[in-house]
């Protein structure tokens, strides 16, 4: 049977003896990727071409995609490793890998699975993307429709069936063992071959992916001569591995950049199986350069955003209930001065992210104790504007908001997100400050908008090493006269799990700290307006009603029976 080697040749043109797939390369050749379809019997210029971007906007859930069934698939071992000059192939022992199932009309049989990748430097890689969004790699598991000659497999228009996993890189020193022993056998030059001795499967590497979330569409082998007939499916999940084993793909081998630019789509339909979220969390955005903007938080896959119970709202002082349990808050570690870990830049916000299971709340009406996770910021475009905060009092707003977001500490987060009371935010609103009569807590947040120069960039992270508490951040603002009702996150997917707070204070800061943070990070308008209050009632807190009111209607009374002196 000389299909696997002929299936070598067309899949991944190894050097030798085959005739079309000889001389092309990624780069520094004649035949780059853009001159594939210039090969002697090539199909690389078609037009059903692979690999492409997945626009998950695009992608319609197909009912028929139904779990995969795996046999012999997982429990065979990886028996070599081989570097071809276009990348690392292995093989398995044994021969009886088969997979069924997951929408594929018939059984295929494995016959190997080899990786793309980018270099040291920049480690994108994969060959195919997610909303323009490529992974640093990519792992191929290659399979033959079972009772199919090679010929007849490769005539078929989905004689082929590729397994596609992206392989994402973390930073978390999770150096696992698959992946550890496979890099470390990594072969070091064209034609080296490395035997694996250790009991090491596909399983081990796939590790926790979940298997029946995938995205399906027909194209072609990703390598010269680009033949139309593979049936591809590409993982939602990736695979996670540390960063350093990736690089050592690049560095072992001295590959670099082996991946082929994404194809046209020309018409092709992409579809996804029924557990498949079809939008990425952060295909949103506030306004509009994104594909679901405010408006459109709704359409999200499982969103809650066009629920009863959104937040934030208007709060109309007039209609706000007193409500005597609402007591005051039980603070721990809110002055801890070394709970901040890190601040991040998410795209949408700036968040400080607290070290875990360190700072909580309790009082206050919650009735629960809550684990405080993380704090963010709300702003508009500019510190004279009212706009900037999300909540509102009598339709006014501030310029900006802070969030501190708390988890009910007896809740795992993910079931917290699922629990009407699972999050309690405490929201302040900021003011520029109108005096320069010192401020309290404007050290802290000099100290904090310093590393903002950091995390220019979205998704950028900056450890926090020096000293910042909650408490400082929020000065001596009053924290007693306090708006209570239940809502929602304010950001997709706007889960209905929040007990908010929002104090009547603000804080006060300086302009110039405030305008950093659109400076900083390039974005404004941060915020989402208010949402129906459908019938909620919001309650205040027993100290808001104002002392002199209370002493003279206190007095008044006092007064009807017999009083001998003036207000
Ligand atoms: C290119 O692919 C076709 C089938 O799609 C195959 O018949 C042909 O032999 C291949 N050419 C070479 C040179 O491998
Ligand atoms: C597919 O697999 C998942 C998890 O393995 C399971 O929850 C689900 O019920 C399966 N679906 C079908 C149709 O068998
Ligand atoms: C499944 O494949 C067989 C032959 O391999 C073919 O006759 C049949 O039409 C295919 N069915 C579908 C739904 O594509
Ligand atoms: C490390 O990876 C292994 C398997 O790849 C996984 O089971 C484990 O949860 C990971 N640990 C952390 C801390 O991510
Ligand atoms: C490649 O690795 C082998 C051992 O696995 C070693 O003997 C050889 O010298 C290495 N070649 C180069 C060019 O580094
Ligand atoms: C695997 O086993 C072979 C022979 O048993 C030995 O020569 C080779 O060095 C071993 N490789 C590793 C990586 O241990
Ligand atoms: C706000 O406070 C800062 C520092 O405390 C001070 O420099 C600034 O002048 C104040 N702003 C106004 C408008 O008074
Ligand atoms: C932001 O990204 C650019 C380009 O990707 C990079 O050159 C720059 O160093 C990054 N800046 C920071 C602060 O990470
Ligand atoms: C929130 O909802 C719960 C359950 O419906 C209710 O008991 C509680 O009083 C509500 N709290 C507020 C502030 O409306
Ligand atoms: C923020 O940017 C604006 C416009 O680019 C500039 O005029 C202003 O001085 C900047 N403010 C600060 C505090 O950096
Ligand atoms: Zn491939
Ligand atoms: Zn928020």
């Amino acid at each position: 049977m000389y299909l696997p080697f002929l299936l070598l040749c067309l899949s991944l043109g190894v050097v030798k003896k085959c005739a079309a797939g000889e001389n092309w390369c990624y780069t520094g050749c004649e035949h780059t990727p853009t001159h594939w379809g210039d090969l002697p019997g090539s199909f690389c210029g078609e037009k059903r071409q692979s690999p492409i971007d997945i626009v998950t906007s695009q992608v319609q859930t197909d009912p028929n995609l139904l779990n995969f069934t795996f046999t012999n698939f997982f429990s065979q071992h990886v028996k070599s490793l081989t570097n071809n000059g276009h990348t690392v192939k292995c093989t398995l022992e044994g021969n009886t890998a088969e997979i069924n199932g997951g929408g594929l009309n018939g059984t295929y049989s494995l016959d190997h699975f080899h990786f793309h990748w980018g270099d040291t430097e920049q480690l994108p890689g994969s060959e195919h993307s997610i909303n323009g969004y490529r992974y640093p790699m990519e792992m191929h598991i290659v399979t033959v429709k079972k009772g199919l000659t090679l010929d007849q497999a490769l005539a078929s228009s989905d004689g082929v069936a590729v397994l596609g996993f992206f392989i994402d890189a973390t930073d978390n020193g999770n150096m696992s063992r698959p992946w550890g022993e496979l890099t470390s056998l990594l072969p070091n030059s064209t034609g080296h071959e490395t035997t694996v001795n250790s009991s090491l499967s596909i399983n081990d590497l796939i590790g926790n992916v979940d298997l029946t979330k995938f995205y399906r569409y027909m194209g072609s082998l990703t390598t010269p001569n680009c033949t139309e007939a593979v049936v591809w499916t590409v993982f939602y999940e990736p695979i996670k591995i540390n960063r350093n084993l990736i690089k050592q793909f690049p560095t072992k081998t001295r590959l670099t950049n082996i991946y082929r630019p994404t194809q046209d789509l020309n018409q092709r339909k992409v579809v996804a199986s029924p557990a498949t979220p079809l939008a990425k969390s952060d295909s949103w955005c506030y306004e509009d350069h994104c594909d679901y903007t405010v408006s459109q938080w709704p359409l999200l896959p499982q969103s809650y955003c066009a629920g009863a119970r959104q937040s934030p709202i208007n709060i109309d002082t007039q209609k706000a209930v007193v409500n005597e349990l609402l007591g005051p808050f039980t603070y721990t570690n809110f002055n801890n001065k070394n709970i901040i870990k890190s601040f991040v830049n998410t795209g949408h916000s700036v968040q400080g992210v607290l070290k875990e299971d360190i700072v909580e709340v309790s009082g206050g009406g919650l009735g629960y104790v809550y684990s405080t996770v993380q704090f963010h910021l709300h702003w508009g475009s500019s510190p004279r504007d009212s706009m900037g905060s999300e909540h509102t009092v009598n339709s006014k707003g501030y310029p900006m908001e802070l969030h501190i977001v708390s988890k009910r500490k007896d809740l795992t987060m993910d079931k917290a997100l699922l629990t009407p009371n699972g999050l309690a935010v405490l929201g302040f609103f900021i003011k520029a400050n109108s005096t320069s009569s010192p401020v309290s807590g404007m050290e802290a947040w000099k100290t904090l908008t310093r590393y903002l120069s950091a995390i220019k960039n979205i998704s950028s992270v900056v450890e926090v090493t020096e000293q910042i508490s909650i408490d400082d951040l929020l000065g001596d603002v009053d924290q007693t006269t306090y708006y209570r009702y239940n809502g929602s996150l304010t950001t997709p997917l706007c889960n209905e799990a929040v007990v908010w707070t929002v104090f009547k204070e603000p804080i006060q800061l300086d302009e110039d700290l405030m305008m950093m943070f659109p400076n900083q990070t390039g974005y404004r308008n941060v915020f989402r307006p208010p949402q129906p209050l459908n019938g909620r009632t919001i309650y205040i807190s027993k100290s808001t009603v104002p002392r002199p009111v209370m002493l003279f209607v206190l007095l008044a009374s006092l007064c009807a029976f017999s009083c001998h002196f003036h207000l």
